[in-house]
């Protein structure tokens, strides 16, 4: 099995990069492949809003490092996909990824469209605050993963690790068993 971690924090030694390597380290204890993407190191630049992706079979106009990213997805079998709550909601690096998806996607929205490579990929959509209150940003995350449903990814859990200005989550034992658990229990379904 295939695994990569998407960390769309612009820290590589922050608390979401320690949160999806954590994830990613319990999946590989069981034999899985990982692989961990940072955004930090990537040039992906914002959606240009130009259709060119839905107009004949080209794909996306902006050559950057989206492609690379696109073909870890192709050939992965489930993403941990990890941000930050910034101004309440994910990181505007986050958006920019998942406006980039627009390419591999149908403009309709729709539940019942099968889209043909990311179809049924299994996704941990970790997110993680400053704020210790874990209800404070629920209907933005439920949100979020409704839109990551609608994308034909199979959701298993949305994990939210709370209280990030208390110190940071490296430091947090209760979190190492817990993250590593998410992990493992992707491999072998
Ligand atoms: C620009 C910015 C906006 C933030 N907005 C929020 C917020 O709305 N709510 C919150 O609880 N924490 C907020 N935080 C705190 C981050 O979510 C928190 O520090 C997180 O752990 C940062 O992740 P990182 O270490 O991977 O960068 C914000 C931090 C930054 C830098």
């Amino acid at each position: 099995m295939k695994i990569i971690g998407i960390i769309t924090s612009p820290r590589k030694e922050g608390n979401t990069a320690w949160i999806v390597n954590k994830i990613l380290e319990g999946a590989k204890e069981r034999g899985a492949e990982t692989q961990v993407w940072y955004f930090g190191d990537l040039d992906i630049q914002p959606c240009r809003g130009c259709w060119g992706c839905h107009k004949g079979d080209r794909g996306c106009v902006i050559k950057d490092d989206m492609q690379k990213l696109n073909d870890a997805i192709d050939h992965a079998n489930a993403i941990v996909f990890g941000s930050p709550i910034y101004m309440m909601q994910m990181s505007a690096q986050a958006k920019i990824f998942i406006d980039r998806m627009f390419a591999r996607f149908s403009p309709r929205y729709s539940p019942y469209f099968k889209a043909e490579n990311a179809a049924q990929k299994k996704l941990i959509l970790a997110f993680n605050q400053g704020n210790p209150d874990s209800g404070l940003f629920q209907s933005y995350i439920d949100y979020t993963k409704h839109m990551f449903e609608l994308l034909e990814f199979e959701v298993k859990e949305v994990p939210v690790v709370t209280g990030m200005r208390n110190g940071p989550a490296h430091e947090r034992e209760d979190l190492r068993t817990l993250l590593k658990d998410i992990g493992s229990s992707l491999v072998g379904e």
